[in-house]
């Protein structure tokens, strides 16, 4: 007979070989063993004797928030050499923008377009995390996001399911170190939160979702599908309902779709107490309904709350879970365990320290927050400063090393963070400046020192003013109704712009706020979305013209509130609103008038957002031009669409280029626009290059009223551009 340990040492070897040794690990487990396997504790201390006896009894299978070596290696200890199966525990920790060195926030990253760069600061806090024993990461967050009022938009990748895709598996790879799951430095990353969660109802957090069919798969479903491809190790369950049905306790969701369609391989794990939360719902009556309807619907590891621990043995003894559903679950998280080599390194390596604020992850943050930020405006080219100009600097955000790393810095350390203010006592100390904060921060309410802050701009050249949100402003949890520059920070803007000099207005917040108020006090506007450790410096380099800002927009702006959601990717109306509509204003005053013309459009703030998706300017301008593509989509399913781009302006910079494509007539109403395409483009002043994009005949495809997914022949227009308005475009036919 083989022996447990010869078992779990067998691990590494190839794939099949290692399911038969699971199987084998398996049949030999006490049922309470594999419902050990199946329970997520919280701890954040070091553990005491009666969890560590726990843990000796193989009833505990993975472990959140440790971050402690010492700690770590106590518990793992218990697992590996001191229980009957000597399986190891799976630690996790929410690295979410980066460790203890953060990059911006994901949606800052997003702005980016650049998926290398996503990869990078995910490998980044991969290694730092895993030297603490960090071994598995609740992140990437994947949710669509089309209302700002929700906290959590912070933590994605924006609006558009093609770029949250894209960077999605661009942080996958990183995180996992490009699909060497056992390497020394990756952690297994989690594919969150499945499924619909970004559509809370009115952006208040944890609230149901209402996404129609068809959307659902076409838009919401499409960033995890992604992530299935690239091999994601592991997947949480939502907190929300869709249309009724907890994501916990969605057979359809997680056994039908992720795993019989999606051939998903690793294992599920339930967002925290979510399962248990199905009782608040009202689709479960007690703990052990929970359970029932968690372990039907294929959820294998529940986060923190007992439902499973509790309930599956006396389930089983009941007849009503086979034990064979208790075996796949168990067999899908050690498939990962496995795979992760966390058989064979299961400790922390303490003899050598852990290295954060290297000069290789800061510079990375710093070019990270670079991208990251985008120019909104920049009036009579304003920007970039001169060097020898006098600053005035004013602002709750010009110091604020805490909210500037914005939401999930559980680990970062803010007397790391480099604030402008920072930034001109190092690098930037030969800047002429003046520093005036006037608010304490950004929800203050004080202005007695606003009088000071206008004096300090009229002594300047120019003022710069840095407002936007502390850090507990947006995240889990922290939605807003109103989305307007909080407190009175425009009223600080608008008495620095009295002093008649011209104002640099840098935003750093957590999601799009609505600043159409406050851009006639601005000359220029650079927006932030919190930009982690480094931000202070890398926004010093873009107002100075070390660097020339590349970012855009990956979500649209909204003017009003009321507005949202506006998303660029939206299916048209029967009566679409022309470019020019009427304004309140224009309403004649004479009785008897009934119609404005009768299209889609908001009598106050019109039809369009303030910013477009995908837009953001540069110190450059470009220019496109000379659109070329076949008029038909070949046999072979794909096609080159072709067009020049210009560098127009003096200095060299980077482009980003879209490309955006809607199918014209369908069986289903598609979207105006969607992105099928970006990349980034370096061009020196003067230089033209062509670029060049691949279009497939499956990258049309969407599902239909069957729910079938198929391309339909048909003529589609293509757009090439540098935001979501490009007006550059062609047409092609795929033929019948
Ligand atoms: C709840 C959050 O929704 C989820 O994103 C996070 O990973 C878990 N808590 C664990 O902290």
């Amino acid at each position: 007979m083989v022996s447990l340990v010869a078992l779990v040492a067998a691990c590494t070897v190839q794939i099949d070989e290692t399911e038969q040794k699971i199987n084998d690990l398996i049949a030999r487990m006490t049922l309470e063993e594999k419902i050990g396997q199946m329970f997520q504790v919280s701890l954040d201390n070091a553990p005491n004797e009666q969890i560590l006896q726990v843990v000796r009894e193989g009833k505990i299978g993975s472990v959140i928030n440790v971050v402690n070596p010492e700690a770590a290696n106590m518990l793992q200890k218990a697992a590996v050499e001191e229980s009957r199966t000597g399986i190891p525990i799976i630690f996790g920790r929410d690295v979410i923008h980066g460790f203890k060195t953060l990059a911006p926030i994901p949606l800052g990253q997003a702005a980016s377009f650049d998926p290398q760069l996503i990869h990078d600061c995910a490998r980044m806090s991969a290694v730092e995390a895993r030297s603490v024993g960090v071994r598995w990461t609740f992140a990437p967050m994947l949710d669509i996001a089309r209302d700002a009022r929700w906290g959590r938009i912070a933590e994605g990748f924006g609006e558009d399911p093609y770029l949250v895709a894209q960077l999605g598996a661009a942080s996958i790879q990183g995180f996992q170190s490009d699909g060497r799951l056992s390497d020394e430095q990756a952690i297994a990353a989690c594919a969150k939160h499945f499924a619909g969660y970004g559509a809370a109802e009115g952006g208040r957090d944890y609230n149901s979702a209402n996404i129609p069919p068809l959307l659902w798969r076409n838009v919401y479903l499409k960033p995890f599908e992604q992530a299935v491809d690239a091999g994601v190790a592991t997947v949480m369950t939502s907190f929300n309902d869709n249309d009724g049905i907890p994501s916990s306790g969605n057979e359809d969701l997680v056994k039908n779709t992720l795993r019989d369609e999606w051939h998903f391989n690793g294992f599920v794990v339930s967002d925290w107490t979510s399962m248990a939360e199905m009782i608040a719902h009202g689709v479960a009556k007690d703990m052990k309904d929970v359970a029932l309807i968690s372990i039907k619907a294929g959820v294998d590891m529940e986060m923190v709350s007992p439902a499973y621990l509790i309930n599956l043995p006396e389930l089983i003894k009941e007849g009503k879970v086979p034990e064979k559903a208790i075996d796949n679950a168990v067999r899908n998280i050690l498939r990962i365990k496995c795979r992760m080599g966390l058989f064979e390194k299961p400790y922390v390596n303490t003899s050598t320290p852990p290295a954060f604020y290297t000069e290789e992850s800061l510079k990375l943050a710093r070019r990270a927050a670079a991208e990251s930020a985008i120019l909104l405006k920049n009036e009579n080219h304003l920007l970039p400063l001169s060097e020898t100009q006098k600053i005035a600097v004013i602002g709750p955000m010009a110091d604020a090393p805490h909210d500037q790393l914005g939401t999930w810095c559980f680990d970062g350390d803010k007397t790391h963070t480099l604030t402008p203010v920072g930034a001109l006592k190092g690098e930037y100390r030969h800047i002429n400046h003046v520093y005036e904060p006037a608010l304490a921060y950004s929800r203050d309410k004080n202005t007695s020192r606003f009088d000071k802050a206008r004096r300090a701009a009229a002594a300047a050249d120019v003022a710069v003013v840095f407002v936007g949100e502390e850090a507990i402003l947006s995240g889990e949890a922290h939605s807003l109704s109103n989305l307007n520059l909080i407190g009175v920070q425009s009223e600080l803007i608008k008495a620095v712009k009295s002093a008649g000099k011209p104002v640099v207005l840098v935003v750093m917040a957590g999601r799009p706020l609505t600043i159409e108020r406050d851009l006639p006090y601005a000359d220029a506007v650079l927006y932030n979305f919190h930009p982690g450790t480094m931000g202070g410096a890398a926004i010093f380099d873009l107002l100075f013209g070390r660097e020339n800002p590349s970012g855009k927009l990956p979500v649209t702006f909204v003017r009003e509130v009321g507005q949202i959601p506006l998303y660029y990717n939206h299916n048209n109306t029967g009566r679409p609103a022309p470019d020019k509509v009427t304004t309140l204003d224009e309403i004649p005053l004479e009785a008897g008038q009934t119609s404005l013309g009768n299209t889609s459009f908001y009598l106050d703030s019109g039809r369009d957002p303030l910013f477009p998706f995908g837009y953001g300017l540069s110190y450059s301008s470009f220019e496109y031009s000379n659109l070329i593509l076949p008029d038909q989509m070949p046999a072979n399913g794909t096609i080159t669409i072709k067009a020049t781009l210009k560098n127009t302006g003096n200095v060299a910079g980077t482009e980003v280029a879209q490309l955006y494509v809607r199918d014209m007539v369908a069986s289903v109403a598609r979207p105006v626009k969607e992105l099928k395409g970006f990349q980034r483009v370096w061009l020196k002043a003067g230089e033209t290059k062509e670029i060049s994009f691949e279009l497939g005949i499956s990258d049309l495809a969407f599902f239909d009223q069957d729910m079938i997914r198929k391309t339909e022949p048909g003529d589609f227009t293509v757009w090439v551009g540098g935001d979501s308005n490009a007006q550059l475009k062609g047409v092609f036919s795929i033929p019948e």
